[in-house]
Parts: C-alpha cells; sequence; structure tokens
C-alpha cells in the first residue's frame, strides 16, 4: 500500500505537464548543473539554485519557506518546479495548481488553498498488523439458502486449516470472509494472506505441490514456496498518505483507505473541526513513533493572479508548523496586488516577498533554444530537418522559445498531410505564416484600429 500518491486532477493540470514530459530531473552531479541532461537545457544558476532547495527539502529544513521563480515567459520557471518534483521522487507530495484556479464557483479561496497545502504534506504512517498467512490445508465453506432466494445458496462462513512449513492453525471465518474465497476462487494447496483486522483474504499464489498435484496451467499463476515460521505473525506496513486524504477519509463515516481509493471525493469543503481532528492524530501518531511528516510541495504557479486575501492567508500558512513549502512563480515584473490599487514587485504584498527566495530565470541563447527543440522534437516523435530546425531556433530567437516549440505539431500536421515523416524548411515557413506570435499579433490589431481611426 506504500506510494500513494496525488493524481493531477483533470485535464488542466494534465496539459500543464505534458509540455514538459521530456523533463527527467535537474540534470545536477552534485550540485553543478551540466549543460544538458535529464532533459534540461542551459539555465544552469537557476538549476542549481533549485538543486540547493530539493537537497533542504529532502532533509525536512525547509518547511514553512517559500520560492519565487521569476523570469520572462518561457523560460522554463514551470519546467524547473516540474524537475523539482521529479528530483524529489515517488514518495514527496507535489501538487501543482494556477493562481486561477482559486477562483472557482465551488469552493471558498481559502478552502481551495487550504487543501493545496494539505495535500502537499504527507505522512507517512507505519503499522503493525496481524496477518495470518499459509498453504491452505483444509477448506469447507458453510452456504445456506438466500433468504430471497431458497433455490440459491450462499456462503455464510468458512472454515480453513492454514499451515507453515513449521505449523498449522485452524481458523473460523465470517461470512463477509466466505464470500471473498468464492470470489477469489480460493483453494486447497493456495498460498493466501489473511488481514484479520482489515478483513481482507488475497490469494498470493500457488504451492508448488499444488501445482505438480493439480497440473494447472502455469501462465497465470504465481508459484510460491510454503512459508516457515508461525502461521500468525506481525507484520509492518508502511503507506504514505497526504493530510488531505486523511481529512477526506474523516469526514466521511466509516472511512476507509478503500473508500478513498474507490470514490472520486474531491470538490467538497471540509469542516475546519475534522482538520483539527486529523492535525491532533497525525501529531500523536508522530509522537508515538507510528507516522512521520514528509512536507512536499505546493506549486503555485501564475501567482501574480493571487488576490491580497489569499496573499495575507498564505504568509499566514507559512507560520503554522504543519506548512509544506511553496514554489510560487511569475512571470511579472512590477505590478498591482490584485484587490487593491497598490503597485508592488511580482504584484505580491512586501511583507510576503520579504519571507522568499528568489531564483531567476534568464532568456535563453540561440544555442539552448536549439538544443531544447531538439529535445522536445523527441518527446512529441517528430522528425525535423536541418534547415527547419536552424529557422525553428530563429523564431525562437525572434519571438520567444514558447512559440517555437508550439510551432512543431501544426509543423507536423502539415507535413503529414503531404505524406512526408519529416518537418521541412517550408513547412515552418508555413505554419510561421499561420500562426502569428504575440507581438505580430498585437501589432495587426493595432494597425486595424488605426484604420477604423482616421
Ligand atoms: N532549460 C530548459 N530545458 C529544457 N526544456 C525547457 C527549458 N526551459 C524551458 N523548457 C521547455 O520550454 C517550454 C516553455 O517553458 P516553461 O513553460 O517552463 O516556461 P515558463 O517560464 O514557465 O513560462 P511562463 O512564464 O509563460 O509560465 C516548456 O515546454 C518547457 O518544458
Ligand atoms: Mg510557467
Amino acid at each position: 500500500m506504500s506510494g500513494i500518491r496525488e493524481v493531477p486532477e483533470g485535464l488542466v493540470a494534465w496539459e500543464r505537464i505534458s509540455a514538459h514530459s521530456h523533463i527527467r530531473g535537474l540534470g545536477l552531479e552534485g550540485l553543478k548543473a551540466k549543460f544538458i541532461d535529464d532533459g534540461m537545457v542551459g539555465q544552469t544558476e537557476a538549476r542549481e539554485a533549485a538543486g540547493i532547495v530539493t537537497r533542504l527539502i529532502r532533509e525536512g529544513k525547509f518547511a514553512g519557506r517559500a520560492i519565487l521563480m521569476a523570469g520572462p515567459p518561457g523560460t522554463g520557471k514551470t519546467a524547473i518546479a516540474v524537475a523539482i518534483a521529479k528530483e524529489l521522487g515517488k514518495d514527496v507530495p507535489f501538487v501543482p495548481i494556477a493562481a486561477s484556479e482559486v477562483y472557482s464557483a465551488e469552493m471558498k479561496k481559502t478552502e481551495f488553498l487550504t487543501q493545496a497545502l494539505r495535500k502537499s504534506i504527507g505522512v507517512r504512517i507505519h503499522e503493525v498488523r496481524k496477518i495470518y498467512e499459509g498453504i491452505v490445508k483444509e477448506l469447507s465453506i458453510q452456504k445456506e439458502p438466500h433468504p430471497y432466494n431458497p433455490y440459491m445458496q450462499v456462503p455464510v462462513g468458512a472454515i480453513m486449516k492454514l499451515a507453515t512449513k513449521d505449523e498449522s492453525k485452524k481458523l473460523t471465518m465470517d461470512q463477509s470472509f466466505a464470500m471473498q474465497i468464492v470470489q477469489q476462487g480460493i483453494e486447497t494447496g493456495d498460498i493466501v494472506q489473511i488481514d484479520a483486522d482489515g478483513g481482507r483474504i488475497t490469494k498470493l499464489g500457488k504451492s508448488k505441490q499444488a501445482i505438480e498435484e493439480k497440473k494447472v496451467d502455469l501462465t497465470a499463476i504465481e508459484v510460491l514456496d510454503i512459508p516457515p515460521g508461525p502461521v500468525m505473525k506481525e507484520k509492518e506496513f508502511v503507506y504514505t498518505l497526504t493530510l488531505h486524504q486523511l481529512d477526506v477519509m474523516n469526514s466521511r463515516s466509516g472511512g476507509s483507505i478503500f473508500s478513498l481509493l474507490f470514490s472520486s471525493g474531491g470538490g467538497r469543503e471540509i469542516d475546519a473541526e475534522v482538520r483539527k481532528e486529523v492535525d491532533n492524530a497525525v501529531r500523536d501518531m508522530v509522537q508515538s513513533k507510528k507516522a512521520e511528516i514528509i512536507p512536499g510541495v505546493a506549486f503555485i504557479d501564475e501567482c501574480s493572479m493571487l488576490d491580497v486575501e489569499s496573499f495575507a492567508f498564505l504568509n499566514r500558512a507559512l507560520e503554522q508548523d504543519l506548512c509544506p513549502i511553496i514554489i510560487f512563480a511569475t512571470n511579472r515584473g512590477i505590478t498591482t496586488i490584485r484587490g487593491t490599487d497598490i503597485k508592488s514587485p511580482h504584484g505580491m504584498p512586501l511583507d510576503l516577498l520579504d519571507r522568499l527566495l528568489i531564483i531567476n530565470t534568464r532568456p535563453y541563447n540561440a544555442e539552448e533554444i536549439r538544443k531544447i527543440l531538439e529535445i522536445r522534437a523527441k518527446a512529441e516523435k517528430i522528425e525535423i530537418e536541418e534547415e527547419a530546425l536552424n529557422l525553428l531556433t530563429k523564431i525562437g530567437v525572434e519571438t520567444s522559445l514558447r512559440h517555437a516549440v508550439q510551432l512543431m505539431a501544426p509543423a507536423k500536421i502539415i507535413a503529414e498531410n503531404e505524406n512526408l515523416k519529416v518537418i521541412t524548411k517550408t513547412h515552418v515557413e508555413r505554419v510561421n505564416f499561420l500562426f502569428a506570435d504575440i507581438k505580430r499579433s498585437v501589432s495587426y490589431l493595432h494597425e486595424y484600429e488605426k484604420q477604423f481611426l482616421v
């Protein structure tokens, strides 16, 4: 049950990530950035700074702190945040949100932010459970007529003799176990595991002997040795849940990990009382060494879209003890703080800015753009001619990296339409003519407006 992670919700999150599918990490050797590695190119200072942050996060020394990635559009701010997530590995929660999602109609702004922060904190829980494990030596299932349909028999209980190499035990089980046994087709010779407290029986495989005796088809079956030792043992289970998952579980009656896995769960506001209970329970578990807190990362992209209330809320949250690392990203310089008429660097209140470590990203040069385009082409399985790549690089230098990257997919469509596998210079010229970059689009509208004015 280990390694439950937040799944990015909905298509928006997916699209945001898919543009960065070529990124596998920060591409560092120790704390030094290699020019190209892990799908990353250039931007070395920012990557090295991100590497230091990653270490601090891993060592749990950075909780309640915040970082701001600031730089012009298309300079890899989101890419670097994605790389940090990859470096942190599976067990550390990474929750990307776009600031504009705060203004959803379904939830208060503070509730949305609270959920995002609580999704970003993992709790690794160690649980010792009683497990029965062994080979099924004898099995009898008691059946009774169905209460509404007497012609049908339903299982109501079971008696099982379970053995290891060293001992055997007879177990009586109730209806829920009997039904699981019938559903999984468990029979003598199978090796099973029973989680008595969790109420689950799992077929692990078949014993070697049984396979020889019954001549079963081996392709679909795990062949196992009969386990040694006692039939009943204590096993440690380790799994990671987020504070938000614990909130959701506790706000449902009879909630369990399974109710969490098999229902949609999202989109509801959670009672403050429930959160308090969860926090207290988690603190108790940490104190009695049954759990550890894993502070993860909440990545808030386009953060200049947040308003003054949201900033104040986050500022307060950073002072509380259960708070993840917050990474903000923006491409705005001096701009007004939303909800006020105060101008401020990056549109953020000064008291919050004061707490941040700022990482700047800078525009790319031609060599870097070319390399990134090559990597993106590979990721999107696009073949591209030398000359076409040269032209795309030139377009990237003159407009933006993002624009050049985005022209590749339409160019591929034109090539395919001509039954060609490779994108040529003419294809790139064509899409560059059909699709405007921002500057061209603005100057076009400007011209158009002038025609109306005179
Ligand atoms: N150093 C890099 N190495 C490899 N790929 C990169 C690098 N920088 C950016 N990219 C890729 O270029 C594209 C644009 O970069 P990204 O979206 O990270 O820019 P951004 O700084 O977040 O821009 P914005 O301000 O518009 O959000 C993405 O597909 C990204 O993965
Ligand atoms: Mg971005």
